[in-house]
């Protein structure tokens, strides 16, 4: 991505129909075009909310497990989901029924859905109570 905007601006610096303060434009605008890129590889939770469906038969639909026997994910750091999710899909961590879920999922899966459920309310300090 940001490979064939070096070379589109390459060929734009080189042109001289473009004023200075046009290429500094253009430059700007190419480099607004790059962001949504960049996000997304880090997880959008929309995205995130839609393939979560699946998961709320235990998670339930915003990361509030509907039962004790499975942890909540709503407000767990983002980095931790994503290393619970692929460590299942690895087998570096194992559990039955979370290493069949994590082996359905890509990578960019486990960063919406991640992006997703760290965006809910949820944990608490227990430490004060
Ligand atoms: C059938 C019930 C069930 C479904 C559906 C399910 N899980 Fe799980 N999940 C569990 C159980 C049980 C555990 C605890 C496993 C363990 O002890 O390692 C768990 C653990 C996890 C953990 C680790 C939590 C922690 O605190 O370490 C994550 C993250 C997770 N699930 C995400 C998901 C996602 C994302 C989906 C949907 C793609 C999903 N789960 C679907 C039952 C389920």
């Amino acid at each position: 991505m940001f490979r064939l905007i070096l070379q589109v601006w390459a060929t734009i610096s080189k042109k001289e129909m473009y004023s200075s303060s046009k290429k500094i434009l253009l430059f700007f605008i190419m480099a607004l075009t790059a962001m949504p890129a960049t996000a997304s590889a880090r997880g959008n939770a929309t995205m995130g909310a839609e393939k979560a469906a699946t998961c709320a038969a235990c998670h339930g639909k915003d990361g509030h497990s509907v039962d004790p026997n499975y942890p909540n994910l709503a407000g767990q750091h983002q980095s931790y989901l994503v290393k619970a999710l692929s460590d299942y899909r690895a087998g570096r961590r194992t559990n039955a029924i979370m290493t069949g879920f994590a082996s359905q999922l890509s990578n960019q899966d486990i960063e919406d859905l991640a992006a997703w459920f760290s965006a809910q309310q949820g944990l608490q300090d227990l430490s004060i109570q």
